[in-house]
């Protein structure tokens, strides 16, 4: 069995097991749905994306290059990669930034529900109607985004300071939403997507397995269902000193 398919597996016997919590979660009663929703918060949407951005990276092999050059520059291969170390790893962030971009967890925003008669855009908006924001939509759009199926870390560095943000406060993409209802885990979350992504890099080296033709990006969400994606095939060899890993 390679690495990587432990990895995997072990991936999953976690999400069997968040998913025996979650149903006796929803089971007691009352039921613990906002337990849910961390749980779902905190496991899925690090995971997804880190696999997404894994997965473009092996398809070019240019842009893992960089964000391992740029681990090695600051952290080098004596130590693991720790949260204080994220200031400098933009490269890595921007990596995670074009997954969220391009491979949002879901297709669609959470459903809102309009509190007054609204205009947005050309559009009219009566009070009440349910209001579904489409991630994909936003992310993938040609008019705001050069070549926006080309995964392509460099867009959000900051050309004079290189700082990636996550959020925009343009809207140009979605990922964590705005206002009242937007996400209150931002920093938490991609906290733990960049360490999971800088960690997997640094300690391992990535490739396709033998005679593969790389992965299959195109297609994506089918019908635009929630939580699927291609299967995901790698192979990973370690490259730290053995007694690096725990
Ligand atoms: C990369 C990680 C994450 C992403 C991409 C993400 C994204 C989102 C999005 C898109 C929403 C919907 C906002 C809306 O209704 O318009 C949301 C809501 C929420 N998120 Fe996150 N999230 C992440 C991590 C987390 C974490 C780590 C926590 C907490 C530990 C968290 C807690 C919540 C909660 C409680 C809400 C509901 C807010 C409300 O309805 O008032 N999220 N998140």
């Amino acid at each position: 069995m390679t690495l990587a398919l432990i990895i995997v597996d072990t991936i999953k016997a976690k999400a069997n097991q968040a998913a025996k919590i979650i149903s006796k979660l929803r089971q007691s009663n009352p039921p613990d749905f906002s337990f849910t929703e961390f749980m779902l918060a905190t496991i899925d949407n690090p995971s997804y994306t880190v696999e997404w951005t894994i997965k473009e990276m092996l398809n070019q092999p240019k842009i893992m290059q960089r964000a391992i050059e740029e681990i090695d520059n600051v952290i080098g291969s004596n130590r693991l990669v720790q949260e204080s170390d994220l200031p400098q790893l933009n490269y890595v962030k921007a990596c995670i930034k074009e997954s969220f971009r391009v491979h949002p967890l879901a297709a669609f925003n959470v459903p809102h529900v309009s509190l007054s008669d609204s205009v947005v855009g050309e559009y009219f908006i009566p009070k009440g109607s349910v209001v579904l924001l489409s991630r994909l939509g936003l992310g993938r759009n040609p008019r705001v985004w050069d070549d926006p199926m080309k995964f392509k870390p460099e867009r959000h560095m900051n050309e004079e300071d290189g700082d990636v943000i996550f959020t925009d406060s343009e809207l140009r993409l979605l990922s964590f939403s705005i206002g009242r209802r937007g996400c209150p885990g931002i920093k938490l979350g991609t906290t733990i997507t960049t360490m999971l992504l800088a960690r997997l890099l640094q300690g391992f080296t990535w490739s396709l397995p033998p005679n593969s033709l790389g992965n299959d990006l195109t297609g994506d969400y089918p019908e635009c269902a929630l939580l699927r994606t291609m299967p995901f095939f790698a192979k990973a060899k370690p490259r730290l000193p053995k007694d690096m890993y725990p």
